[in-house]
């Protein structure tokens, strides 16, 4: 085949070698490969997989270094691939379950057909990705740990480059099952958190940030935030949430936050923020994936972040940089 550009065909073959890891990832493949070298015989029995199937994948998953070959038709994982074992501290085996979700892949493929009609295909036939989770637990925890897992990337940052000194109770807007609020508190010992979400999601949160040892230093609550949020917070987090929403909606749930906290409160976005310029950036992949799923839902600049929160009676007070594409954009009442 003609390589006549290097990224063009890498991003084609990209699809393949996402769908290897998928399927690494959904046959458990790294948790069978845990305690030692395996012939792909006994590990399509304990995968329930097809032997020669299986074999063709382990050759795409060894090209990607995750699998190495270990004696006669034998297998072993590196530390790459040792990421996908389900009890691996920053396992990403939930997220690239999460990404290759039957809706997910639906979404991406049908990406244009949502370009075609303006509208999102993901939502025309699974509905609200969030009521679309809500309907089903197991995809949901899925969800709420791909969060976790793609956290962990820049939370250490937020607890390193921000100060939070001052503030002595932390609201997380939408916060998913807390692990960012977890990273903040444990760095900041006297400092308390409310987590806020929707119900099905409070719970796992009370479970997770119980499992942190937070449990006497938040409080859960379950909401909608276009209804209101918490009041009496110092800092009000809101991580990954607005560029899930359209302009409109963003504003009704930044003027809830606005009408809920003290005068001398701040609003943190935890966004990535578009660059002005035409280079490659993470935030433009994941504009694709928004447009997919999403109507209304977009990656924005740092100008489209002002615009908004200026809308809801609050102002750009600074940006900082948390690594790994991440922005922290500090906010206060205008
Ligand atoms: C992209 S996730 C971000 C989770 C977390 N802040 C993080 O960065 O890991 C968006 C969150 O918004 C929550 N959410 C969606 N609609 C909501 C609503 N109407 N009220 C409160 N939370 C909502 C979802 O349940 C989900 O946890």
């Amino acid at each position: 085949m003609p390589h006549s550009d290097d990224l063009l065909w890498d991003a084609v073959s990209g699809l393949s070698r996402f769908a290897a890891l998928l399927t690494m990832a959904e046959l458990g493949v790294a948790d069978h490969l845990a305690h030692g070298p395996v012939t792909t015989e006994e590990l399509a029995e304990r995968c329930g997989a097809d032997s020669h199937a299986l074999r063709r994948v382990l050759r795409e998953l060894a090209g990607m270094g995750l699998i190495r070959e270990a004696g006669a038709d034998g297998h072993d994982l590196t530390e790459r691939g040792a990421a996908l074992r389900s009890d691996a501290p920053d396992s990403i085996r939930s997220s690239i379950r999460m990404l290759g979700e039957e809706g997910f892949w639906y979404a991406m493929g049908n990406l244009p057909t949502t370009v075609r009609t303006g509208r999102s295909a993901f939502a025309a036939q699974y509905g609200h990705l969030y009521e679309h989770l809500a309907a089903r637990p197991e995809t949901s925890r899925l969800f709420d740990d791909y969060m976790r897992a793609r956290a962990v990337t820049f939370t250490d940052g937020l607890a390193k480059r921000y100060d939070f000194s001052r503030a002595g109770t932390m609201v997380d807007i939408a916060g998913g099952k807390g692990h960012i609020l977890a990273t903040v508190l444990q760095a900041n010992p006297g400092m308390r958190g409310v987590l806020f979400d929707l119900e099905h999601v409070a719970e796992s949160a009370r479970e997770w940030l119980g499992g942190e040892g937070l449990a006497d230093r938040c409080d859960v609550v379950a909401g909608d935030f276009f209804a209101e949020v918490p009041a009496g917070g110092d800092v009000y987090l809101l991580a990954s949430v607005l560029h899930n929403w359209g302009d409109d909606d963003a504003v009704r749930i930044l003027r809830n936050v606005r009408r809920a906290m003290a005068p001398t409160g701040r609003v943190l976005l935890l966004e990535v923020v578009l660059p002005d310029d035409e280079a490659p950036h993470l935030g433009k992949d994941l504009d694709m994936r928004m447009l997919a799923i999403f109507d209304g839902a977009v990656e924005r600049s740092r100008q489209e972040y002002a615009v908004l929160l200026d809308q809801a009676g609050l102002k750009l007070a600074d940006v900082v940089e948390l690594g790994a594409g991440a922005s922290l954009i500090e906010a206060v009442p205008s």
